[in-house]
């Protein structure tokens, strides 16, 4: 076989065998096929596509690349995955709520790049924070407490992580066939009994729109069964921040106050949602409401909260129920009016300018920083009126998110219905 061959194929159009897709694969991990081979493959993907086989092959095989976590008890094993958004902090909730319900819950999960807040950059806002368990320790932690949130390890799909380091500098990461098998050949690798997607569609999501958040989320559905894994997805509305809390401290807060059994509706009401769906497909329960009732039963009792502390102690992380936060200030609405809109890329913009999200690989990361927004689409707002709060490391930086926060907000004279979750 030769890659040019194959390389030619797909930009034709034509269809891939397994054995095709695996050699490409092979030549990427052995490095027997140059990077810009690969890239030129991945752009040919890119532009053609992959039909449902194809993208199950090319899934298997970058599973196929490494190791995958060992089962360590009989327990069912499940997860979520977002495809990110802005003020996503439900994996903080979900993971210590399911693992209440004696189920394993190893979160293999990834840093922000762009407006998105990751998950573990959220998690290390609590001083020591490990996130680079090895294969043991994650075996371990699932023994000892039944949930861990850290880091792919290196031995996990290396075949995602070269070709990702070739999409991100080759403008090939929005592919749907590249991103499916991307994120499944890491979820597959945590040996789940069944998998949860959450989809995100909306001004501050990957998917702009409705319709590619479906077909993404079909492909990820159609690869995890084609693959033996349970696998649900569902939609939800990144139009504007989930939660009000945007921000790694302020984010790790605002799932401690859900956890309390407080915090914003929104984020309970997802977190409660695919933790039903994960319930159901898993065989826990059979019916959804059943399942989302008793999880909001666990949520109010305090026993997710400690399971939360524990798993922070757990990876030396010092947990405390509330982390300090930089120095407030209050942005004010200009005048009155309904709001029409939010423009989630420019509020994580302004996250990013205050220092709390990344604009290269490797960027330090100010955890204290980041928005408190009030305000959601549809309210009615008079002027005066609180619409976000700003956690700032210093004056000037503060001004300059104060000045960003007043094109942010789109403006209507009549009434605005609200955004459905
Ligand atoms: N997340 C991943 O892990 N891979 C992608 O390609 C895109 C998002």
């Amino acid at each position: 076989m030769l890659p040019t061959t194959i390389i030619g194929k797909k930009r034709d159009g034509q269809i891939l065998t397994a054995d095709e897709i695996q050699f490409m694969v092979a030549g990427l991990v052995d490095g027997s096929i140059a990077d810009y081979q690969v890239a030129a493959w991945a752009m040919a993907i890119l532009c053609r596509g992959m039909n449902t086989r194809e993208t199950a092959a090319l899934t298997d095989c970058m599973l196929s690349s490494g190791q995958t976590l060992p089962r360590c008890s009989d327990k069912p094993r499940v997860d979520k995955h977002s495809t990110g958004g802005l003020g996503d902090k439900v994996s903080l909730i979900l993971a210590p709520l399911l693992a209440c319900f004696d189920v394993d819950v190893p979160m293999l999960s990834g840093r922000g790049l762009g407006i998105t807040g990751g998950t573990l950059d959220k998690l290390e806002s609590y001083p020591g924070y490990r996130c680079d368990l090895s294969e043991v320790e994650i075996s371990q932690q699932l023994q000892a407490l039944g949930c861990v949130i850290t880091g792919t390890t290196p031995h996990i799909a290396p075949a995602d992580r070269q070709l990702y380091q070739l999409r991100d500098v080759t403008a090939t990461v929005p592919s749907i066939a590249l991103i499916t098998s991307s994120i499944m050949c890491k979820k597959l690798a945590e040996s789940l009994d069944a998998l949860v997607l959450d989809v995100k569609f909306g001004s501050a999501a990957f998917m702009q729109q409705l319709s590619s958040a479906q077909e993404l989320a079909t492909s990820l559905t159609q690869t995890g069964e084609r693959l033996g894994l349970p696998t649900r997805a569902i939609l939800s509305d990144m139009n504007q921040p989930l939660g009000q809390m945007v921000g790694n401290a302020c984010e790790a807060n605002e799932a401690v106050e859900v956890l309390q059994g407080g915090g914003p509706s929104d984020v309970r009401a997802l977190t409660l949602r695919l933790g039903g769906e994960l319930l159901c497909a898993a065989g826990l329960h059979a019916h959804l409401e059943n399942a989302i009732a008793e999880l909001a039963q666990e949520l109010d009792s305090g026993r997710p909260l400690a399971r939360f502390a524990a798993m922070v102690e757990h990876q030396r992380g010092a947990f405390r129920e509330r982390l300090p936060l930089a120095a407030s200030s209050v942005f004010a609405a200009p005048h009155s009016g309904w709001l029409r809109g939010v423009d989630g890329q420019g509020l994580g913009q302004i996250v990013i300018e205050l220092g709390g999200g990344r604009r290269k690989l490797g960027d330090h990361i100010e955890h204290s920083v980041g928005l408190k927004v009030l305000a959601r689409v549809g309210d009615q707002v008079q002027p005066g009126q609180p619409l976000a709060v700003v956690y700032a490391l210093d004056a000037t930086s503060s001004a300059e998110a104060h000045r960003r926060l007043h094109q942010v907000w789109d403006w209507s004279d009549s009434s605005v219905a609200p955004l459905p979750l």
